[in-house]
């Protein structure tokens, strides 16, 4: 590990896996493709509908990497200068050479502060960037990463320390793994083509059952019968969809926390489960409360909970 100055280590994660992180043979695979393609220098894009785990992947696989990861969550209001830094004043400034780890000096001079930036420092010491939800940033604020993910060069702004603009050769072990919604989704840019053609984008869809299950029971406690008879009512529900959004693991595991909790039992008998996956299930696959499709949806739970409970 480099020396790092403090405001570059709080920018630093080391991915380690979760406690709870349930590894199917669905996620393995997963997880195994994209490996392979970032093991032959390729970037990796997960693209994929809300709650469809690209998140939790995408850290996963950056935790398998092994080397310390980088998180950036893709904004609207961000400039490239967000992405590779910029100035902040002044500070004591802590100076170390970049290529002899063992040389370190502590300059206590007045300096121009330059504050790396996440992207700067993930290619400068070969860490892994996860940049999550990259399309949220508009595609000007990301044409920085062509030539870092082309040319394995970073082209620096001219303010750094007075010198003139000069380039960041990226570190070899620099690895970038990307995630984003698809593009009909409010708040997305569409990702430039140049920046797509650059990665190898892996569609994820919603979990197998198996995995829901797991993740259901790994998040909530609950048993794997009360889990998968919540797995097959949102699985019901996504397949016969009078809904505007689809629900996701994300239904399951809050009703499945809530059953819990309240001391429901996950039984058509049961009153209050029966009115916890109305709120939650009816609220979570609708726009509005006068939503045309509401009655619709309450129906339909009603007849899951009674066919699977
Ligand atoms: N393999 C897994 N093991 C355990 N929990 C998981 C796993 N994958 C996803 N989850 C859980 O499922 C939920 C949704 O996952 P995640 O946030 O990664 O989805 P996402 O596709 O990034 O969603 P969004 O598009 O809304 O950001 C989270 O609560 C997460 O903790
Ligand atoms: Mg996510």
């Amino acid at each position: 590990m480099p020396y790092l100055s403090p405001e570059e280590e709080q920018a630093i994660i080391e991915p380690k896996p979760m406690a709870d992180f349930v590894e199917t043979p669905y996620i393995k695979k997963l997880a195994c493709r994209a490996l392979n393609y970032l093991k032959a220098g390729i970037p990796i894009h997960f693209r994929g509908p809300t709650g469809t785990g690209k998140t939790t992947l995408a850290l996963h696989v950056a935790s398998k990497i092994g080397r310390p990861t980088v998180l950036l969550h893709g904004d609207d209001e961000y400039k490239t200068s967000d992405l590779v830094g910029g100035e902040h004043g002044y500070r004591y400034r802590y100076l170390k050479d970049n290529f002899i780890a063992t040389v370190l000096k502590v300059e206590q001079d007045m300096y121009k502060r330059w504050m790396d930036n996440r992207l700067t420092i993930a290619c400068r010491y070969g860490f892994t960037l996860v940049y999550d939800e990259f399309t949220r940033s508009k595609p000007e604020a990301n044409n920085i990463l062509l030539s870092i993910l082309q040319e394995k060069i970073m082209d620096l702004p001219s303010e750094r320390n007075g010198e003139e603009r000069h380039h960041l050769r990226v570190h070899p072990k620099f690895c970038a793994i990307f995630t984003s919604n698809p593009e009909e989704y409010a708040g997305t840019h569409k990702a430039q083509d140049a920046l797509r053609d650059r990665m190898v984008t892996i569609d994820v869809d919603y979990f197998d059952r198996k995995t829901e299950i797991g993740i259901t029971q790994a998040k909530s406690g609950l048993i794997e019968k009360d889990a998968t008879k919540i797995v097959d009512i949102v699985r019901g529900l996504r397949r016969n969809n009078p809904c505007e959004f689809m629900p996701t693991i994300r239904s399951c595991i809050t009703l499945a926390k809530t059953v819990g909790i309240s001391g429901g039992k996950v039984s058509a008998e049961d009153k209050v489960f029966r009115e916890l996956a109305q709120d939650i299930l009816v609220s979570q696959t609708t726009r509005s409360p006068w939503s045309p499709h509401r009655k619709e949806i309450k129906k339909l739970v009603e007849d899951l909970i009674e066919k699977y409970c």
